[in-house]
Parts: C-alpha cells; sequence; structure tokens
C-alpha cells in the first residue's frame, strides 16, 4: 500500500473539432475507466480553418463556459490535431539510439517532409529493428501554426496543455487499444473518423497503427451540398442531412432522390479517397508478404452516425463495417445515459486516457 498525498491533478481530453469541442473528465476504474463528465458545445463559425484555430478568443470562450457550466475545475489538458499537413510515415534509418535520433531528427526526417523544417514539431518513435543495421522509425510532422494555434485557445481558457496527440493515435487508443471484444490485435483493420470538415483514415495491423491520413471531405461537406444546392441555410440543411438514408444509393436503378443525387459526388469523393489510402497501404504491404489485407472498418465520429453510412461504405468497399463507440466498449462506463454509444468521443477519450490520474491506492 502507498500512501498518496500528492494526488495528481485532474486532465481534460480536449478535442477541438471544426464543429463541436468535446471535454472529457475521466478516472481509471479496475476494469477500466470511468467517465465523469463528457460535455461538447458547438464550435464557433469561422474559428477554425484546415485545422488550425484562426480565432482562439471565440474557441476559448466556449471552453471557459464548458467548464465553467459543468463544474470542471482540471486545470491540465491534453489535446490533439489533425490536418492534411501532419505528415506521418514509416521510414528506415540507420540503427541508433532514441537518444541519438533525438539530437539529429530534423537533420534525419528533412527529406520526407515537404514543409519546412523550421516550421514544424517533429516527433517521433522507433518502431523495430530492419535488416543491414537499419531501423523502422515513425515520424510525426505538424505545422507549428497548427499545433501553437490550439495551444493559445487554451490557455486563453486557463488551460495549461499538458500533451498534443495526432487525433487518430487518440481514437486508436480509445477504439482499438482497449477493445476486448473484437480481436483487434489479430486483425487488419482501417479506423476511419468521419468528422464535419475531414475524414481521418489510419490502418491497423495485427493491433499495430501503420499510416494514417486526412482526407478533405466529412459531415459538413454534404451539410454544405445541401444547403447549397436548396438554398437553404445550414441548420435546415443539417436537419434535412439527418432525415436521408444512404442505403437507397445501394439499389440496382439509380436514385430519384433529389438530396440523395446532391450527395452522391461527395460520397464518391469520399470513397475515392479511402480506397487511394488503402490501395496506397496495400502498395507498401505488397514489398512485405506476410502482410495481411484490410478485411475490416471502424468508423466513428459524428459523421458515421449518418443512416446509412456503415452499410454504403460496406458494399462499396466490400469490407466488414462496424460503427463503435466508446461507450459500446464495456471497459467505459458513464453515469450520464445521454451520451448514447458516444461515436463522436473517441478523439476526447483517448486524449483523457493519456496521462489519466492513477488509482489511488
Ligand atoms: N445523427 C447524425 N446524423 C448525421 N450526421 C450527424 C449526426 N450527428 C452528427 N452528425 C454530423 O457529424 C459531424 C460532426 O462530427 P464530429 O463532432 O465528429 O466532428 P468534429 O470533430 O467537430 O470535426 P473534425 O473532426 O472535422 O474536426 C457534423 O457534420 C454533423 O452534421
Ligand atoms: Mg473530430
Amino acid at each position: 500500500m502507498q500512501l498518496n498525498f500528492s494526488k495528481k491533478s485532474p486532465h481534460i481530453g480536449l478535442d477541438i473539432g471544426h464543429s463541436r469541442i468535446k471535454v472529457i473528465l475521466m478516472e481509471r476504474t479496475p476494469l477500466g475507466w470511468k467517465i465523469l463528465n463528457a460535455v461538447t458545445a458547438a464550435t464557433p463559425t469561422d474559428s477554425m480553418s484546415e485545422g488550425v484555430v484562426t480565432n482562439p478568443a471565440a474557441i476559448a470562450d466556449v471552453i471557459k463556459a464548458l467548464l465553467r457550466d459543468h463544474k470542471i475545475t482540471a486545470t491540465l489538458a491534453d489535446i490533439s490535431v489533425s490536418s492534411s499537413t501532419v505528415v506521418v510515415r514509416t521510414v528506415l534509418m540507420p540503427k541508433m539510439s532514441e537518444e541519438v535520433l533525438r539530437k539529429s531528427i530534423r537533420f534525419e526526417v528533412g527529406r520526407y517532409i515537404p514543409n519546412n523544417i523550421d516550421d514544424s514539431y517533429i516527433e517521433f518513435e522507433i518502431i523495430k529493428d530492419a535488416p543491414d543495421n537499419q531501423m523502422e522509425v515513425m515520424i510525426v510532422a505538424a505545422p507549428r501554426d497548427l499545433v501553437n494555434s490550439r495551444i493559445a485557445a487554451c490557455e486563453l481558457a486557463g488551460l495549461e496543455v499538458d500533451s498534443v496527440d495526432l487525433e487518430p493515435f487518440a481514437t486508436y487508443r480509445s477504439v482499438i487499444e482497449s477493445d476486448t471484444l473484437y480481436g483487434w490485435s489479430e486483425k487488419t483493420l482501417a479506423l476511419v473518423d468521419i468528422g464535419a470538415r475531414s475524414t481521418k483514415v489510419s490502418v491497423v495491423s495485427n493491433g499495430k497503427f501503420m499510416m494514417t491520413r486526412a482526407i478533405g471531405v466529412g459531415g459538413s461537406t454534404f451539410s454544405e451540398a445541401l444547403s447549397a444546392f436548396f438554398k437553404i441555410p445550414m441548420p435546415d440543411a443539417e436537419i434535412g442531412k439527418g432525415q436521408l438514408d444512404l442505403s437507397n444509393l445501394l439499389g440496382e436503378q439509380t436514385t430519384d432522390n433529389p438530396p440523395l443525387r446532391v450527395l452522391q459526388p461527395h460520397l464518391e469523393e469520399m470513397l475515392r479517397e479511402l480506397r487511394r489510402s488503402l490501395n496506397y497501404f496495400q502498395a507498401q504491404a505488397n514489398e512485405n508478404i506476410s502482410q495481411a489485407p484490410v478485411t475490416h472498418l471502424v468508423l466513428s465520429g459524428g459523421g458515421s452516425m449518418m443512416t446509412g453510412m456503415a452499410e454504403y461504405l460496406a458494399k462499396k468497399l466490400d469490407l466488414k463495417v462496424l460503427t463503435i463507440g466508446v461507450l459500446d466498449n464495456p471497459r467505459f462506463v458513464s453515469a450520464s445515459s445521454e451520451l448514447g454509444s458516444g461515436l463522436d468521443l473517441a478523439v476526447a477519450s483517448g486524449l483523457a486516457m493519456r496521462t489519466i490520474a492513477p488509482l489511488v491506492a
């Protein structure tokens, strides 16, 4: 038994999404995690662009109000970024210690990163040894303004940022790594988070994170298309979108439903990009014959709540599709029944899990 006088200050998982800001506070239980608070609010219009917070004060006001209204007193936040401008690559490098690589990382990764290195934050993880005295390293480069603008919003809200993660890593932690139902450690799957502005697709093979990419189509793309075509305000387009069923696009004949016809090219764009990502993974995997192909697609994010989305993707991509929220996993419990399955909470949960306060001994 250990006395625990200095109980660690609680952290919140904070997901600043393009459509909703989510805050999660949780604690460990002997069997998993208990969600103490999971609260969300609309992201102010025109306060974010391509992952960058363009109006930190407006975002800070929303975060402050969320914390105040729900009596959340945490002052430390774990946040994340995601954008098509974040580069994640697994590369081969000469074998060296982590310490040595840390010193030379900027020099080593220069040729893999299209952005200016000085304008990027660089992180890496050594994955494993490779033949010819080499090693596999996953490198992540995130533009500084992407990260700094989010930190600025948090600081204005009175929060100290303890860590900055990648959204897909957080989703992986809460949906795949903590799962006990599906046996993901023996499968190859695509983890797909359909957000408002983008869809994040990652491949996880035998429990190992292989690649990730952001596709510039999401739930807002569909609502905006409806709003523009029918000349209706966005809130009405959102309601209209909620009444559509994408499985009606799967029949033999082309649909005569006008809103579905408006969405069709955008859905096809999303499919094209998903296929491209999976083909890219497969092409790389073919160099390694022991790599099994993707068989499952695991959906999360608010956009995955569109009726018929899972059926549509399953048929078009010929994969088994599962829509999994954090609260579908029995290891997560919540005091509130209002959260549903928590489909849009995967990122915030994964962030909250990062530096969760230990069980008091
Ligand atoms: N019941 C529903 N039916 C259809 N769409 C829904 C439903 N609920 C939420 N959405 C859509 O989900 C999207 C928001 O999802 P989410 O909160 O995951 O996005 P975000 O994290 O804010 O965005 P991003 O990940 O791009 O930063 C919106 O486009 C919204 O219209
Ligand atoms: Mg999101």
